[in-house]
């Protein structure tokens, strides 16, 4: 079975086709960060207007290169949620046009769900129950995958996702959005206990997760240097940034694997390509006998190929929506 996914719900307009939701017959991305990197971030109105300009020619790519026309397609799937409401609307409209002139399906995807189903594609042997730690530039949560359509939130952040606090932490150390990988990048050349950043602490679930706290103490360090003159080793503080955050997320992530009983263990969203999380979640995992699924680098960030594979799934399950089908902005992940 071929579904033709659709992505657009932040500064990627993209387009896959994916076959049984496991086999990428092609993945194209188009990108906005080149523009978008001139504001610091995300224009929302710049976005929505990039995506209307691409998106014909992306989805029409993603079908050619897969050596496919719209009637060797089954379904269309499309994220609807969470997301810019305005950059979401385009890929909503433009799935619901082409839904509605070829006669096919059409299929609602939440973009976490997506962005777990990204390890699908990179492990065909990878099947529910297990524990996924999804960390993006808006979204960090511990989700139990209970099936491929039905999630449980065990934890989630307070404030700032993981990916939101890379950004701030590497525009305050003057890098271009968007900045995780930068910090990735200078982290490999720094000494990570240069600094020590305290953990925070929290009432209610041990399994949340807070990084604002971690973000102010590293742009007041920052701010404090430039004031007195003092020159840091931005390698360094990269580094010792980089390590507290990766002790703050495989912390909870272990402690809610042994608390729940779970041996595997996936990791998704754009974060999931920082190479000092990956390595440190390994260990943790080799360490206690778990297997660990993390997706290939091209399906960490967001693609389209994820939200075929996750409308592979929902589609099996009957999901399907119609052309009152509406973009959400917010949007919980159990309320799909
Ligand atoms: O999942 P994603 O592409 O978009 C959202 O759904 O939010 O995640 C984007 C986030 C950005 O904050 C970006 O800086 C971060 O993922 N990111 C990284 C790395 N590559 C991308 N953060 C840390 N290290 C990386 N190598
Ligand atoms: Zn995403």
């Amino acid at each position: 079975m071929k579904i033709l996914g659709i992505e657009s719900s932040c500064d990627e307009t993209a387009a896959s086709v994916v076959e049984d939701g496991r086999t990428v017959l092609s993945n194209i991305v188009a990108s906005q960060i080149e523009e978008q990197k001139l504001y610091g971030g995300v224009v929302p109105e710049i976005a929505s207007r990039r995506h209307a300009e691409s998106i014909c020619g992306v989805v029409s790519e993603a079908l050619s290169e897969a050596g496919c026309k719209m009637e060797d397609i089954d379904a269309v799937a499309v994220t609807y949620a969470p997301g810019l409401i305005g950059a979401l609307l385009v890929g909503v409209s433009y799935a619901k046009g082409l839904s509605y002139a070829s006669g096919k399906p059409l299929v609602p995807v939440h973009h976490i769900a997506g962005h777990i189903a990204a390890n699908y594609i990179s492990h065909p042997e990878l099947e529910p129950p297990y524990l996924c730690l999804v960390i993006s530039g808006g979204h960090t949560h511990l989700v139990a995958v209970n099936t491929h359509t039905e999630f449980r939130i065990l934890g989630r952040t307070r404030d700032d996702a993981a990916g939101e606090c890379f950004d701030k932490v590497a525009r305050t150390l003057g890098f271009p959005y968007p900045g995780g990988k930068h910090i990735d990048e200078s982290a490999r050349q720094g000494n990570r206990f240069a600094y020590r950043f305290t953990h925070p602490k929290m009432d209610g679930s041990e399994y949340d997760f807070s990084f604002s706290g971690l973000k102010t103490a590293v742009i007041n360090l920052v701010h404090n240097a430039s004031q007195k003159g003092e020159e840091l080793n931005k390698f360094d503080v990269a580094a010792s940034f980089q390590q507290t955050v990766c002790d703050m997320l495989s912390e909870k992530l272990m402690l809610a694997a042994e608390n729940y009983g779970y041996d595997k263990i996936a990791v998704a969203g754009g974060v999931s390509a920082n190479t000092g999380v990956r390595s440190r979640i390994k260990r943790e995992c080799d360490k206690r006998g778990y297997t660990l699924y993390l997706p290939e680098f091209r399906y960490c960030g967001d693609n389209a190929a994820m939200i075929a594979a996750q409308g592979y799934y929902d589609f099996m399950a009957g999901k399907r929506a119609d052309g009152s089908l509406n973009a959400v902005a917010t949007l919980s992940l159990e309320n799909i």
